[in-house]
């Protein structure tokens, strides 16, 4: 199942295995990031207010809002009065199960970079807020993977894990998503497998982790921080990591490509606020548009770079761009990604239906009274963008919140 390893207690010296230097107050991850082009706009400074406490204001927003929009909860007044007690006794407050389910999927549904919201309401929320050890971290976010997934369905999920508290950081996961495939830079300058995860990959070498098998899909460890400062690496089981090898409908040599993706993609590197809360360890799923996968993780060229390979055994022209082998290697890429999900029955979209879905949701939100933060940049898929009815016109970029947001810290170098 989970293999463990754990880190030295604060002030010990590194043990075999460690992957942490101990921490102060802030979180020290091991493992440094990517510089993060084109992320979310980090969490706002906490201003004057101490780590960990809650914004009165930013409550009673979150409680307008909730109680707007539920209307079947009630009065509103009772719940203010508690929340304020609440905050003026601990600097923070607890939401009810009701506000996280709720504040989580309002989360997604302001998440202006994602076309897959219309199922904003269905996301399934796996409420952990008491687990904030590392161990309890693993094992959860393993039991995430397993029920995000059952038998190829993908189900829209998140585990919320403890909140902030005034003193107590919270836990955290370091990898950018539960599943990641390692990048291991060879001696002679080349890599192995996933470049965008060769930053990760070293560091937790460097601290134990033997490596893989050495295939281009090795799965990487967690990196997990519990709320007592402790870090771990936890080996994901296998049985946990559902993926699908590609082959293609017309070519048969394209399995032998060994080409294959995760089914889950699961970030795990945000924190989720609500109404001045902040969890800073809630990983959540939707189910992959296939071009994330073919127009994006497998082609571009400092990730998988598979066109040139793919165009050599299509037998096109290389020598010219004019020949739009490029492109021609793209759509087949694309169609093997779709055609082996379907294959297996595994939950995938395909651009131009997740297009049409994310305009009934604009039309959804409009009717309902509400603007829809969207970035064009991210919404128009990576192919054929203006072959998808979501290019056509602009879109409202607002902040609202609840919100996902990256930690201001990033992947920061620690040690
Ligand atoms: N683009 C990322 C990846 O390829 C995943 C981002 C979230 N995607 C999603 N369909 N929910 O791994």
């Amino acid at each position: 199942m989970l293999t463990w390893r754990r880190s030295r207690p604060d002030g010990s010296e590194p043990a075999e295995g460690d992957v942490d230097g101990g921490r102060g107050a802030e979180p020290a991850c091991p493992v440094r990031g990517e510089a993060g082009a084109g992320r979310p706009p980090a969490a706002p400074p906490a201003g004057d207010r101490p780590p960990g406490t809650a914004d009165l204001a930013a409550a009673g927003e979150f409680l307008k809002l909730f109680y707007l929009e539920n209307p079947q909860a009630g009065s509103i007044r009772p719940r203010v009065r508690e929340v304020r007690a609440q905050i003026d006794d601990t600097g923070t407050y607890t939401h009810t199960p009701q506000e996280l389910a709720y504040g989580a999927r309002v989360a997604w549904r302001n998440s202006s970079r994602c076309i897959g919201r219309l199922y904003w309401k269905s996301m399934r929320v796996r409420d952990r807020r008491h687990v904030d050890t590392p161990e309890g971290i693993a094992v959860e976010s393993v039991g995430h993977l397993r029920e995000s997934a059952t038998r190829g369905k993908i189900r829209p999920t998140i585990t919320v894990f403890a909140p902030e508290r005034p003193g107590v950081p919270g836990p955290r996961i370091w990898n950018e998503q539960l599943i990641r495939y390692a990048g291991y830079r060879r001696r002679d300058g080349t890599l192995l497998g996933d470049p965008r995860n060769a930053v990760l990959t070293e560091a937790v070498r460097r601290h134990g982790w033997r490596g893989g098998p050495g295939t281009p899909f090795d799965v990487l460890p967690m990196v997990v921080t519990g709320g007592d400062g402790r870090t771990l690496l936890a080996t994901i089981p296998g049985d946990a990591v559902l993926e699908v090898e590609l082959s293609h409908p017309s070519y048969p040599w394209f399995a032998g490509l060994g080409l294959r993706w995760h089914a889950v993609p699961a970030i795990s590197n945000m924190a989720l606020e609500i109404g001045g809360v902040r969890y800073p360890c809630a990983p959540f799923n939707g189910w992959y548009m296939g071009t994330e996968i073919g127009a994006r993780n497998l082609a571009d060229a400092d990730r998988y770079d598979m066109l040139p390979v793919i165009a050599e055994r299509l037998g096109l022209d290389t020598s010219s761009e004019r020949s739009l082998w490029r492109d021609h290697a793209l759509v087949e890429l694309n169609v093997a990604v779709l055609h082996s999900f379907d294959k297996a029955e595994v939950t995938i979209s395909d651009h131009h239906t997740e297009s049409r879905r994310f305009l009934t949701h604009l039309e959804r939100e409009e009717l309902a009274g509400r603007v829809c933060p969207a970035d064009w940049s991210w919404i128009v898929p990576p192919m054929s963008g203006a072959a998808t009815p979501v290019f056509h016109r602009y879109y409202d970029d607002v902040q609202l919140s609840p919100a996902f947001v990256h930690h201001a810290d990033g992947l920061p170098s620690g040690i």
